[in-house]
């Protein structure tokens, strides 16, 4: 029998290696910059048309390369920033598998133009499918500028892998945050069609931070500074009070490059702990250094995860850290730049802080819950067990039916109730409708056999989120204008997002109208929901739909479905008037399914009379 195997030709085995490194337009982002960081350039500008589709370009003015170097940069494993593998441990470069330029030429139509300084001529190079069309010296100031055309053009199955341009968008926009922040000495720009979205000045870490993330988090940041012999740490973390329910902003740089480690960010939020409620999440931007020996980078394609020698202790000096910033900044006050005078005079601003205040405050409540775990309230997971059985056996439609006329039942009054009991052999009676709610977040309710424990914000959740379905199916919530209308300023970040989600929203009620390049008008809320602060009810719905991106995978429109049922239910410690509690009830068991919340929760507990009796022995 004939032999059968061949070796793949190079355009082909490059078209396979690009699909680890290169999987939508933003992998080519961070590639390119990184590249253009490594160049050591101090400006670099990203072009971007159609999310990256059509066109991305990244300039720089680093050192650029030689006419040689130019079309060797296309080879594949061919890098100028390591020479074998012990170099990996030393590593100080963004790049070292020399895979990224390779890879995009082999997915794309690539134009480079590059000079090094003591070149009085740069060399212009275009490739495409891995082949050179092209080569010519050109007239280009010093640095290189790569520009990609096309992704994808000879892989159509990935181009349609594509999202949409506004999702593309974003990715790309994460992976532009994460370089700039990592680099603050130099100075980025991002413009997208045609339109500046970033113009980032090289500055301080902080001076970046608020460029990036807001300037609301002025004033809001305790700075992080350790420095050991085994590694430095150093960054931000938000003050306690303003923890999002999203984890958008949080950042783990290990030796400038942004990684993703769910280890480390636990070791954050333990340092939290006691600070913050268990839902929401700590802003930081940390910055890890440490000898490269310590760390494998070379453990994921796009570098994103690493290896370090010894976790744990990276675990432990995180913490140590953060907990040690939190404990400081509890403790002395942050001055302000604009402060009003009367209170810099303060004496406890004026007085230094000393080994005794120290002492003092060492042995303060605030100090030792920074530094005592508190296991008090801690519940063993099996102590919960037969809860959860409980509310599993709900799920029978019989339940549920039953459920239903209580809900209708609560409506009525005492005497229309009288007679529907007796026609629908309802369960219950009417003193059993005697609703209590118990700490402000549930609905005790009695039925003849048992008692409910209603959730009352996962209860409406459930409601809203019903109702907001059917209103994207069908006929949309109708809107109530604003008298004042309020403004809202976003972060490039969130225009694109919002800008994505306007359809949607209109349909459920929000009428927002973009206003300028990153503001947008708040026109209208949806009629039967409370309005007040407009603006702030938008700047939770993006937080809360960015939360659940980051969770979960789900379609877009679910996300914006749970999230603006997140947004407009009654929260728990809220108390609630009988006829409040009624209705919430009454709506609840309308419900297609009444007994789990959005994202999958119980929204109420049965107990059951012949349970309790068990437990108490009977
Ligand atoms: N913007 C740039 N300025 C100067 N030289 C560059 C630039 N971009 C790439 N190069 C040169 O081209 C080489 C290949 O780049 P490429 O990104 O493919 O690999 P790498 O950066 O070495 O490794 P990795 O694949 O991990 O990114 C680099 O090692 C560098 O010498
Ligand atoms: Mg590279």
């Amino acid at each position: 029998m004939a032999d059968r195997i061949q070796l793949l030709p190079d355009n082909i085995a490059n078209q396979i290696a690009a699909g680890e490194v290169i999987q939508r337009p933003a992998s080519a982002v961070k590639e390119l910059l990184e590249n253009a960081v490594d160049a050591g350039a101090t400006e670099i500008k990203l072009i971007i048309n159609d999310a990256g589709k059509s066109l991305l370009q990244v300039i720089d003015n680093g050192q650029g390369m030689s006419e040689t170097d130019a079309r060797m940069c296309f080879e594949r494993h061919a890098t100028s920033k390591i020479q074998n593998i012990d170099d990996l441990f030393h590593i100080r470069t963004m790049g070292f598998r020399g895979e990224a330029l390779a890879s995009i030429a082999a997915v794309a139509q690539v134009e480079l133009r590059t000079r090094k300084a003591d070149n009085e001529v740069g060399t212009c190079i275009e490739i495409e499918n891995s082949v050179v069309t092209r080569q010519q010296p050109v007239a280009t100031p010093v640095g290189t500028s790569i520009c990609m055309k096309n992704l994808f053009f000879n892989v159509p199955a990935r181009r349609n892998f594509l999202k949409s341009n506004a999702a593309e968008m974003r990715h790309i926009i994460d992976e532009f945050i994460r370089v700039a922040l990592a680099f603050p000495q130099v100075f980025f720009s991002l413009n997208t069609n045609g339109q500046q979205i970033f113009y980032l000045e090289a500055g301080s870490l902080k001076q970046r931070i608020l460029q990036i993330l807001g300037s609301n988090y002025n004033s809001k940041l305790v700075s992080v500074k350790e420095e050991t012999d085994y590694l430095n740490i150093y960054g931000f973390v938000g003050k306690p009070d303003i923890a999002k329910k999203t984890r958008g902003d949080q950042y783990f740089f290990v030796n400038n490059r942004f990684i993703k480690s769910p280890y480390l960010n636990h070791a954050v939020m333990n340092a939290f702990q006691d600070t913050i409620t268990l839902d929401s999440f700590p802003m930081y931007v940390l910055f890890i250094d440490l000898d490269p020996a310590q760390v494998d980078v070379n453990v994921h394609p796009t570098k994103q995860e690493i290896k370090f020698e010894d976790e744990k202790i990276v675990y432990a000096f995180v913490q140590a850290a953060v907990k040690h910033a939190l404990a400081q900044f509890s403790i002395t006050p942050t001055l302000d730049f604009d402060l009003d005078s009367s209170i810099q005079q303060l004496e406890s601003i004026q007085k230094p802080f000393t080994e005794e205040k120290k002492l003092e405050t060492a042995s303060s409540n605030i100090y030792r819950t920074f530094t005592e775990a508190n296991q008090a309230h801690k519940i063993e997971p099996n102590e919960l067990n037969h809860w959860s059985d409980l509310s599993e056996q709900q799920t029978t439609s019989n339940r549920q039916s039953e459920f239903q006329s209580l809900g209708r039942f609560l409506l009525k009054t005492e005497e229309e109730t009288a007679t529907q009991l007796s026609t629908h052999h309802s369960p219950f009676t009417t003193e059993e409708a005697n609703l209590t709610q118990l700490f402000n977040t549930y609905i005790l309710l009695p039925t003849a056999e048992s008692f409910l424990m209603v959730h009352q914000q996962l209860a409406h959740e459930r409601i809203i989120y019903e109702r907001m379905t059917n209103a994207l199916q069908g006929k949309p919530v109708a809107t109530q204008r604003s008298l004042f209308p309020s403004t809202i300023e976003l972060t490039p970040a969130d225009t694109v997002l919002l800008n994505e989600l306007l359809p949607d929203l209109h349909q459920l009620g929000y009428t927002i109208e973009p206003f300028g390049k990153s503001a947008f008008v708040i026109q209208g809320t949806p009629a039967d929901f409370e309005s007040g602060n407009e603006k702030m009810i938008l700047e939770r719905i993006l937080e809360q739909y960015k939360h659940f991106s980051s969770e979960i995978k789900l379609s877009k429109r679910e996300m914006l479905l749970r999230t603006v049922a997140w947004q407009q239910a009654i929260k728990t410690g809220v108390a609630l008037s009988e006829k409040e509690m009624r209705n919430l009830i009454s709506d609840l068991f309308q419900c297609q399914q009444p007994n789990i919340s959005p994202a999958g929760k119980p929204t109420y507990l049965e107990f059951k009379k012949d349970h309790l009796e068990k437990m108490f022995g009977k």
